[in-house]
């Protein structure tokens, strides 16, 4: 089987996220995705097991494919990470990673539509149990609620027309694809910014996926979860990959009273000049991490 995902500040992550020497540790990687962080967690640590949770079941089959060799040390369970935490007790974990956001197997083999550079179902969700699609918010939300989350979610600065030309466009026909509403984010913007270091297309689509997989709302829910749930001496690391993540992380970290949890990145790391020169998807990843005294 193949693997597409990078994973990203993984030397960082190992470096900060150390099981204790004597007996048994558990991680709960939140968001195993293919299981990347996960594999070289296993590797380098005898002593430690993983609960690798996915909201997507076809990636998570993917990680428990690649970790087989390592047994019962590693247990997947396909749920949100924040329903997670809230069914859980307290002072289980030893260490406890995200990896906010989605994977490059999300773009290049889920089918899913996430890719603005392919012609696929505009689906967008990670777990496609979830009621709401891509499909449903691009024909179905009116125009000011689309130009509000287009704006707030993608800090597109042509949110407006954006939505107004989503709207033209689905009196017409239904938009059903995303090489389709790519095309139409293309048109609708001035043609300076179609040329610009980003495809004008990539703002709109991280905002609809973000508004279809309720993105941001989980995160607090879950980092409340996930400090109840660790150990104390335990870690928690986190690496965003946008502003708007990493905003709700920094100040729900700067939130927590001190006399529990030490802040152990008083700034975020970002990855290396090597790692972004070999993966520039990586250009906009921050990592914090915090100990439970
Ligand atoms: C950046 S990828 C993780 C990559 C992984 N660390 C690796 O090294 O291969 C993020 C993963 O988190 C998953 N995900 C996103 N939101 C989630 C949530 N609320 N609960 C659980 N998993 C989630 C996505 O489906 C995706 O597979």
């Amino acid at each position: 089987m193949e693997y597409v995902h990078y994973s990203v500040m993984s030397d960082e992550v190992l470096q900060y996220l150390t099981p204790p020497e004597q007996g048994e540790a558990i991680l709960v990687d939140c968001t195993c995705g293919e299981g990347g962080h996960t594999y070289r967690f296993l590797s380098a640590h005898p002593n430690l097991s993983v609960i690798g949770l996915d909201r997507d079941a076809s990636i998570l089959e993917k990680a428990r494919c690649r970790m087989e060799e390592f047994g019962d040390r590693f247990s997947p369970i396909h749920t949100s990470f924040d329903a997670f935490f809230k069914d859980s007790g307290a002072e289980l974990y030893d260490l406890i990673l995200f990896d906010l956001g989605i994977s490059s197997y999300h773009y290049e083999e889920s089918g899913r539509g996430f890719s603005f550079r392919k012609g696929e179902v505009l689906d967008m969700r990670l777990d496609t149990a979830e009621p709401i699609s891509a499909m449903d918010v691009v024909n179905g939300y009116q125009e000011e609620r689309l130009a509000d989350l287009i704006y707030k979610y993608g800090e597109e600065r042509y949110s407006r027309r954006i939505a107004r030309a989503i709207v033209e466009e689905r009196k017409l026909t239904k938009i059903k694809d995303s090489a389709q509403l790519a095309q139409i984010i293309y048109k609708a913007v001035p043609p300076a910014y179609r040329y610009g270091f980003l495809h004008p297309a990539t703002k709109t689509f991280q905002a609809i996926r973000i508004e279809v997989n309720g993105e941001l709302d989980r995160i607090e829910v879950a980092l409340e979860g996930a400090i109840k749930a660790l150990k104390r001496g335990g870690r928690i690391a986190v690496i965003s990959f946008h502003s708007l993540e990493d905003r709700i992380v920094k100040w729900y970290f700067k939130g927590l009273d001190p006399e529990v949890i030490r802040i152990l990145t008083k700034k975020p790391l970002v990855p290396s000049e090597a790692e972004r020169e070999e993966n520039p998807a990586s250009r906009s990843a921050k990592l914090r991490v915090i100990e439970k005294l």
